[in-house]
């Protein structure tokens, strides 16, 4: 993991604040992590904090305000690895039809790299036919979708209802590329 290029992109799941361990500890493991966010992840967990933790700046839009691009196009030729966890069911089907109306789905279809989702969602988004139909198609388009081992809670609904992983099995899984 030393020296390896992570681009972790970060959606808007409830299970968003598990990206800040994620980070840790990725970056303990001497990984240089750069966060890409959606707009709605911002409201689930601060650009600050990842920022803070990351040592870089949060991406999210294609420009900054001093009107400098962030180029996705180098953003994707520069990871060794796109990481996306969590992943939105929104995010997913954005990914599996094609659509780039965002820094990270924008840096998916530029990427050359191995890509790999981690979903985090409750179990009724998960099962819906679409989000079953768009994992099939990411993982045909070569994304490797990491999957939970066993039911984890990321929301105040008490039922064992909702997907996500810890952090650390993402981290674990990530040692792979
Ligand atoms: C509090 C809250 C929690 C949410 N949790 C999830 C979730 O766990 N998984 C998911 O797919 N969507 C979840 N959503 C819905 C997404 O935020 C929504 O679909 C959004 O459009 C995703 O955008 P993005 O894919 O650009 O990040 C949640 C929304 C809110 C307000």
């Amino acid at each position: 993991m030393s020296g390896k290029r992570i681009l972790l992109g970060v959606c808007g799941s409830i299970a968003a604040y598990k990206s800040a361990t994620l980070v840790r500890l990725l970056l303990k493991e001497g990984a240089d992590v750069q966060v890409v966010m959606t707009e709605d992840a911002t409201t689930l967990i601060t650009p600050l904090t990842l920022s803070t933790l990351s040592k870089r700046p949060v991406l999210k839009d294609f420009a900054t305000p001093d009107g400098q691009w962030n180029n996705h196009v180098s953003l994707a030729e520069w990871a060794d690895l796109l990481l996306i966890a969590p992943v939105s069911a929104n995010t997913l089907a954005k990914m599996a039809n094609g659509f780039c109306d965002n820094l990270l789905t924008t840096t998916y279809l530029s990427a050359k790299c191995p890509v790999a989702v981690a979903p985090a969602m409750d179990l009724d988004m998960w099962h819906h036919h679409s989000t079953q139909r768009n994992i099939e198609q990411a993982k045909q388009d070569g994304v490797t979708v990491i999957h939970t081992t066993g039911r984890q809670y990321i929301s105040c609904d008490s039922r064992p209802h909702h997907r996500a992983h810890r952090s650390c099995q993402v981290y674990q899984q990530s040692f792979l590329w």
